[in-house]
Formats: structure tokens, sequence, C-alpha cells
């Protein structure tokens, strides 16, 4: 076992060079139990019936995902590898395959919320036996084994990894749906609207000189296809905001009518906006003049300063328009991510008063996923990964939008400067925010 694993220390596998996946074996291994374990924990705090629900098309039941990335592990790994393998319930391939058409028919996803059975427990007993057989196989196996297996492996641990950020976002909306209809905020403050807080945002413009950037995954350890290949793009100069864009200058927004401009808004958006009756951020609650933001304990008031969260592309353009900015494009996002390195700056709050925060610098990488203005397509040379994951990512790039950093919920060492996001234009369930930038003079 190695140093990092014994030590308690968080182990990064996304950072192991292949070709150490050998000599990292128990890391591994304790990476896969802790993921796992993870997984069920994040979800215990939900009764069976609150795992069963399903509150739209996009969002799938708890219950759905613990039993989903079960499957991806039985079918990539357990399938391919395990002597004498036996499928738990050969049915599951049908209910729990996401939409892996090379694999086999799946389930309609709108009607996930509709499956009764299995039940949680039988799910978890699913989990349990798949949890239990890999680790047999990842322990039992001899390492020319071990080396051909381990990096699906790695796709397997950042796979539950994201549906763990599912898990948190698709709850979240299904309950918050659910308590829209439990009447008045019980709680706290409204947004805080002082003269001190009320002009934080884009309390730094950043300068880029341009020029060619690398852009895409350089590296030894994992990435997603879709970070691949690393190439030059050319940038013209730019300028980014140091911070994201807060909830106080949201309802500034709000305020000057920035929901029924129309010359504003994106052909599409204000469609969208007119269709579905949008006019605040997504979990926002106004009663008596104050805004409040619905969260699971309950409506509570938000702090001005903390980036706005829960938009949608169409919405973010619109704001950006208003500010007489844009959107990052993904390449120059990038380029800031790296200048400034990719740390964990998940602060509770911005601190304006404390010079350090004042000075140049960027924030925010990593506390909400910020939209770009770029469309999802492949990078130069870009491949499809070999074998059945090769339905992974590129089969997506069409009609989404790259979004660019982390969240809070989304896993440590998950991220980087690198990763590319992505989800259609009306998508707002989960932490969406947006980082203003515009071209220099
Ligand atoms: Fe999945």
């Amino acid at each position: 076992m190695t140093e990092k694993a014994t030590t308690g220390e968080p182990f990064n596998f996304n950072k192991l060079p292949a070709r150490d996946y050998l000599e990292q074996r128990q890391a591994l291994i304790q990476a896969f139990r802790t993921v796992r374990r993870h997984s069920e924990q994040i979800a215990s705090p939900f009764s069976p019936e609150d795992q069963q629900i399903q509150s739209m098309p996009e969002a799938s039941p708890v219950k759905w995902h613990l039993a989903h990335t079960s499957w991806f592990f039985e079918t990539f790994i357990l399938a391919e590898f395990a002597p004498r393998f036996k499928w738990f319930n050969e049915h599951f391939c049908y209910l729990f395959n996401s939409y892996y058409n090379a694999v086999g028919r799946q389930y309609p996803r709108p009607q996930r919320g509709l499956m009764s059975s299995p039940g949680l427990e039988h799910v978890m007993q699913y989990r349990k036996q798949v949890t239990t057989h890999m680790l047999d196989l990842l322990q039992g196996c001899d390492d020319d084994l071990f080396e051909k297996l381990a990096a699906s492996l790695v796709l397997g641990l950042n796979h539950e990894q994201q549906h763990q950020e599912l898990i948190m976002t698709d709850i979240s909306h299904a309950l918050l749906y659910r308590n829209c209809e439990q009447g008045q905020p019980v709680s706290k403050q409204p947004v805080c609207m002082n003269s001190s807080e009320s002009n934080s945002s884009t309390n730094g413009w950043l300068d880029f000189k341009g020029g060619e950037a690398i852009t895409g995954y350089q590296g030894q350890g994992f990435c997603f296809d879709n970070e691949l290949a690393a190439h030059l793009e050319l940038l013209q100069p730019f300028q980014i905001a140091s911070h994201l864009v807060s909830n106080a200058d949201w309802i500034e927004f709000m305020d000057a009518g920035g929901y029924d401009d129309p010359l504003l808004w994106l052909c599409d958006g204000w469609a969208w906006k007119m269709k579905n009756g949008i006019s605040c951020p997504l979990y926002w609650l106004q009663v008596d003049d104050n805004w409040y933001h619905r969260i699971l304990s309950g409506p509570e008031g938000m702090p001005a300063r903390r980036a706005v969260s829960h938009i949608s592309y169409y919405e973010a353009d619109a704001f950006a328009s208003w500010k007489n900015a844009r959107l990052p494009r993904e390449a120059e996002w990038e380029q800031v991510a790296r200048s400034y390195g990719w740390k964990t700056n998940r602060e509770p709050d911005r601190k304006p008063d404390n010079k350090k925060w004042r000075s140049n610098s960027v924030y925010d990488l990593d506390r909400c996923w910020q939209w770009t203005q770029s469309a999802y397509s492949a990078y130069p040379q870009f491949q499809a990964s070999p074998g059945m994951a090769a339905e992974y990512n590129g089969k997506f790039m069409v009609n989404q939008i790259v979004l660019r950093g982390a969240s809070q919920a989304t896993a440590a060492f998950h991220s980087r400067a690198s990763y590319r996001n992505f989800f259609y234009p009306d998508a707002r369930w989960q932490f969406t925010s947006l980082r203003l930038a515009r071209d220099s003079d």
C-alpha cells in the first residue's frame, strides 16, 4: 500500500499515470471502496420513497443512480474480466443501462420514477454484490489482468463520482419542487443588499493578451476522451471577471427589467422564457419584496456576494448582454484557469475587505459550473475511447453548451482546468453560474 493511502490523505487516482496503476494497486482498490461507500452515504439521508421520485425527464431517481453505477462496473469490468461471471439479474441490463446502444436496449429515461421494482432494498443488495465481486476480482487477479482492467476501473470511479453530483442535484430538484408548494419562508434573512455588499460583481477585470493558448488535457493521468487532443487555439486579447456574478448583481438585473427586455435575449432564450414563465433563477422565491432561495431545509436568505446559481445558458447570456459583456469561450476560460492554477477556492463568502481578495487574481473557479459561449463539439484529432466506452461522451456533441469549472457538489479531485461539462442551454438544476468576459479595446 502506498504512503498516501495509509496516511488518510485523499488519494487522487486521476493524477496517477497509467504505468503506475500496478504499483498503486492497493491505493486504487481503496479508492474503489471509498467511492462506492460515498455514494451510499450521500443517499442515506433520504427515505426509500424520496429515493424513488423523478421530478423531470432529465433527472433520475437516487435509487436508479445507485443501481446504474453498479451496472457500469458489472458490465464493463465484471462481465469482461471476472472468472465464472454471472449477472446479478439479467433484466437489470435493460433497467439500468443509461444510453449505451451498443450494449443493449434501455428502459425509457423519462419513466425511471415509475420503476417501483426493484425496490431500494433489492438495489442495495445489487450494489453490495457488485462491490464484493469487484473487490474479489481486484484483490485476487494477477498483475496482467489488473493492468488490463485498471483503465476501466478508473473510468468507472470517475463515472460514479459524476453520478454522485447528479444524485445531489436530482434529489434537490425533486424535493425542492415539492417544497415549492409548501408555503412561506420559515427562516432567516432575505438576500442582504446593504451598500457595502451591493457592488460585488466583476470587481476586477483581468487582462489577457491573447495569442496561442493550449487547450485540452496535457499530462499522464486520467482524463475523459472529450478533453483530447490538446491543441493550440488562437485567442484575441480579452478580459475576464475576477469573480462570478453574484446574487446581488442578479437582483439588479431583475430590478432593471432584464427578464422583460427582449433585446437582451437570444431568440431561443426568449421563447423558452416566455413558454415557461421564467422570471428569476431556479429555486428563488419572492415574498413581500424579499428574495429567498429554497434549499432542502426550507427557504432561506441568500448571501448577496455569493455567486448566483441555477441559471440557464439563456439567462447567463442575457445578463452578459445587459452588462455589455459576453460569456467566455472555453479556450479563454481554460487559459485563465491555467494561468492562475487549479486550486480549490470554495470560500464560504468573498472577503472584499481583505486586501488579498482585492488583488489581481481569479476566484470561484470551482464554486459553480460556469457557462461558456462554446458549443460542445469535438477537439481536433478527437477520438472516442475504445470499446463500449466509446458512447460515453462523443455522441453528445451536438446542441449542447460547454460549462467549465466545478461545483460545490463535485467530488474532490474530479475536475480540472481542461474538464468539459456540458448541458442543454435550458438546463438549470445543476449549480450553474457565469463569469463575464469581454473583448479588450
Ligand atoms: Fe452514467
